[in-house]
Parts: C-alpha cells; structure tokens; sequence
C-alpha cells in the first residue's frame, strides 16, 4: 500500500511509526511533514489547507490511504475531498469534524442527547454576552470562541470585569479571528482532566488507553495555554468507575447523537474529560488524534495501525479487538523557550542519534527542519520525547533522562509532567 498521511506535528510523526509497523505500508508520504518525518517517509511540499494539491498528488501516485491528522483541514472538509475523487481516506467529513470545529455545535448536541457537560449559553452578539454576564452569571466563568483557535480560545475569567474583557477579547478585537464571531459562555467546573482518544466507523467506538496533557507552558499549571507541554498514559485517574460512566453515557451516546443528526462520524473521537464530583464531564470533543496524546498513546498500541483505519472506513470496527500493552508512557516536549508567545527558529540540534535502536524511547519531531548541517529547530514545540516503563514512574525517569541526550540553545521544558502519578 502507498499512504499519505497529512500534517506536520509531533502526532503526524507518532502516526506515521505506527503505520510504518503495518506489514501492509510499501511507501508513506506525508505532506507536508517535518525533517524527523523525513526520516521514514517521503515529504511532499505541499501545505495541509491546499486541497486541490493534495488531492492531485494522491491520484498521480496512486495513494492507497489517506490519513488526516490535522483538525484545521479536517474541519475544512479535506475529507470529503479525497472521498469525491474515490480515495480511501481516515477522517471525518466536514459535516461531522464539526464537533470540533463549533464549541456551540458541540455544546448543542450535548443538551438535546443528555450527554453531561457544563451549563452554558451561547451568543452570537456581544451586548447579549454582556448582559447576561451582568445579570446572571456566577463567577469564575469560562468564554470559548466558537471556532477553532489553536487550542487557545478559551478563557477562564474570575471577574466580571475579567469577563467583560473577555467578551471584547473574543468577539470585538477578533483575537481569534472569526473563530470569535460566535461564543460560548460555560459554568466552571473544577477536576482532573483525561483525555480519551477513541475510534470510530459511524456506529461502532473502540476506546484507546487514557491520557493526561499538560496545556499550561510553565511547572505547576503555570503560564499560559499551549497546544500541549507533554503527556503520560494511562491516567491512574481513569478509574473502571470513570470508565463504565462514559461508556454508559458520552461515548456511544456521542456516535449515536451524530448518526442521528444525518453527521456519521469516521475516524477518531477525542474526548476532553474533566472528573468532576458529579462525575466526568464532557470539556471539548476534538476531530482528530490529540497532541501530544498520540505520542504516548500509540506506541503503546497493539493492533496494526492500518487495519484498525481500513476498519474504521469500512463500517467493521467491531472485528477489531483493540489493545494496548501493559505498561506506561510519559512524553516530554521540548520546546523553544519563548513559546507560545515569540522564539528563535532555525538553532541546531544535536543528539538525536541516541535514539536510535533503543525501543523503549522515541523522539516525535514536531518544529524541526533540515538544515544544511543537519537538524534545525522550525517551532515553538520541537521535539515530544517519549519513553516507555512498567508503570508510569519508571516510564517518567526514563523520559527525562531522554530529555538529556538532545541538546539546542533556547531549550525548554517542564520538569513535573507525570508529576501528578505520584497523588494517585
Ligand atoms: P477546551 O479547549 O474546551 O478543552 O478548553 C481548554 C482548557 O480550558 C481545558 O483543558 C480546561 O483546562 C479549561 N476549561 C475548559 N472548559 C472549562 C470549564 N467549563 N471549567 C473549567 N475549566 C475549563
Ligand atoms: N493536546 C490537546 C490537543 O491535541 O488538542
């Protein structure tokens, strides 16, 4: 088989590992990818909203699958492109990647299936927000662009006046571009987060092992939001309980909710969990594989790859016994320091070489390039370094002793990812 995979981040590097496993893979592209990509795939130059391109290239080379990593064209509806010129692709159509792609889609379809989230209103004018912060809300209280904002768009605010600038944040100063044009205005809930990553062929959800992010940039949930300072997985937290909740009321419920509304959902459901103490609770639903979730999830997955997307696509997830080895594993990004906020790009990196043949350790590439004496920094988030251990603790020394082998001027990291294993 030839796959395109299309993306450029740390995850499209887990993914692409794993589909390098399948026995099936001949070849695998990835557009546009990234110099750690590089390495195991052939790049094409071309970006992930170019569609037209990406749908050329497919049928020039005769692509076998295409798997969409990114939400940004998946809510753009780069699926149904591929589906119209009869190329297998993994992802939902634009119809259904919706969910999250509009907070108030998602929040909407929440309230009608009895899925548990937080209360919420939705506005689509500023003074209306305004003056249903004046009147009735309770504080804090969180505002979400409706749209996509690189994970940025939300705010949580403990003041009206804190909220009031919010508003203007979000829907007047367009911060978030027209992602802000509508918002959502949510209750606070307090709890642990989780994320659950799962599969889904439109009417059948198989649940990968559970996740926990770092979103903030700085130790001890410091700092400002970022796309995702580094993972473990499984979560301790992710109790049987917690588990036989959300299997009874989020996540068939979710797929159900979607084939009701005429939106069939292929592909991957990535559900933000918060265990509050009424129980979890819906956060987001994200389209797509989670980043830097992916890269602890999928190396521990068992299943090729490529027979549980072929799965997903063809209605017959059901066969598929999905599982995942026994063990724990901690990702570490290293990113440049100034991010998300401003940082160098172009510094060279050294080290990466350790890596190699030892199977408990990866380094996913997420901003790098290659430069003319080997491999240069390209983004704020550059490398997710993961290891594997028995359990979570062994999986966490070992990573940020991995952390050690790399080096480039401007590194940064967090020293307490996974710190949390250590209260459960
Ligand atoms: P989201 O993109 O919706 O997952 O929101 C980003 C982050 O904001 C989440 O990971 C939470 O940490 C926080 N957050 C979102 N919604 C709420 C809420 N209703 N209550 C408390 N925190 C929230
Ligand atoms: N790590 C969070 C996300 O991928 O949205």
């Amino acid at each position: 088989m030839k796959v395109l995979i299309v993306g450029s981040g740390g995850r499209e590097h887990a993914i692409a590992m794993s589909v390098k496993k399948s026995a099936k893979v001949d070849k695998m592209y990835c557009a546009p990818g990234n110099a750690g990509i590089g390495q195991i795939a052939e790049c094409v130059p071309i970006g992930a909203m170019e569609f037209d391109k990406l749908v050329d290239f497919a049928k020039k080379e005769a692509i076998d699958l295409v798997i969409v990593g990114m939400d940004d064209p998946l809510v753009g509806g780069l699926v149904d492109e591929f589906e119209k010129a009869d190329i297998p692709v993994f992802g939902p159509r634009k119809n259904a990647a919706i969910l999250e792609g509009s907070k108030a889609f998602s929040k909407d379809l929440m309230k009608k299936y009895n899925i548990p989230t937080a209360a919420y209103e939705t506005f689509d004018d500023a003074d209306a927000a305004i003056d249903y912060l004046k009147t009735k809300a309770e504080f804090p209280i969180v505002l979400k662009a409706d749209g996509l904002a690189l994970g940025k768009g939300v705010l949580i605010c403990n003041t009206l006046d804190e909220a009031l600038e919010g508003v203007s944040t979000i829907m007047k100063d367009k911060k978030f571009g027209d992602a802000g044009n509508r918002m959502v205005i949510e209750e606070f809930m307090t709890g642990r987060e989780v994320s659950v990553l799962s599969f889904v062929d439109g009417k059948t959800i198989k649940i990968m092992s559970s996740a926990q992010d770092h979103k903030r940039a700085k130790d001890g949930d410091q700092g400002l939001n970022t796309g995702g300072m580094g993972t473990f997985s499984p979560s301790p937290f992710y109790t049987k309980e917690v588990d036989e909740f959300c299997k009874k009321y989020i996540y068939q419920a979710t797929v159900d909710a979607m084939a009701k509304e005429g939106r069939t959902f292929k592909g991957v459901i990535f559900f933000g969990l918060m265990l509050t103490e009424k129980g979890p609770r819906v956060l987001e639903y994200n389209a797509r594989f989670g980043d830097p979730e992916a890269q602890v999830v999928l190396p521990r997955m068992k299943n090729d790859m490529i027979e549980v997307v072929e799965a997903c696509i063809n209605g017959t997830l059901d066969r598929i016994d999905l599982q995942f080895e026994d063990n724990a594993a901690v990702c570490v990004v290293l990113a440049s320091d100034g991010y998300p906020v401003s940082y160098e790009k172009g510094l060279p990196i050294t080290g990466l070489e350790a890596f190699e043949g030892k199977d408990d350790y990866f380094v996913f590439h997420a901003g790098t390039k290659m430069g003319d004496a080997g491999f240069v920094t390209n983004g704020g988030r550059v490398l997710g370094v993961t290891a594997k251990g028995a359990d979570l603790k062994e999986a966490r020394k070992k990573a940020y002793e991995a952390t050690e082998w790399v080096k480039f001027d401007n590194k940064y990291m967090r020293h307490d990812i996974g710190k949390a294993i250590d209260e459960a």
